[in-house]
């Protein structure tokens, strides 16, 4: 059994490789290597696949979950600039697909093991990315 806690955040980021030229930086990530950043509204899905326990009839108590998920997640990206605020992405470049391996990284840690954990983030309203932990 499957159940969704989804959540949405507001970040600013840069995709770009300093080693690249202007030129290759915008050809490989077009708008969204603008040098002076942009944001994002980003929406989360955190997907927790689990037995359900026949004492609550949940599978994780959402209310919970959502605790987790602002605490852990939130308070770090949320009205941040993830590529000068966030250590995360210090060497790391805060594409789409490296966001949900990060908040999927650290919900991991925050989440008992019998559960599996994913997690999808959605940048615009054509493009999401789906993070299973491999
Ligand atoms: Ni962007």
């Amino acid at each position: 059994m499957k159940v969704c806690r989804r959540e949405t955040f507001n970040s600013a980021h840069r995709l770009f490789r300093e080693e690249w030229s202007d030129e290759k930086n915008k050809e490989i990530f077009g708008k969204c290597s603008h040098p002076n950043y942009h944001g994002h509204n980003y929406v989360l899905e955190v997907w927790v696949d689990g037995p359900i326990d026949p004492m609550t009839g949940f599978v994780i108590d959402l209310k919970i979950l959502k605790q987790i998920i602002h605490e852990h997640v939130l308070e770090r990206f949320d009205h941040r600039n993830l590529n000068l605020d966030c250590p995360e992405f210090k060497e790391l470049i805060p594409t789409t697909e490296n966001v949900a391996a990060v908040i999927w990284n650290i919900l991991r840690s925050k989440l008992d093991d019998k559960f599996s954990l994913e997690v999808q983030v959605q940048e615009t309203e054509k493009n999401k990315v789906l993070y299973t932990g491999n």
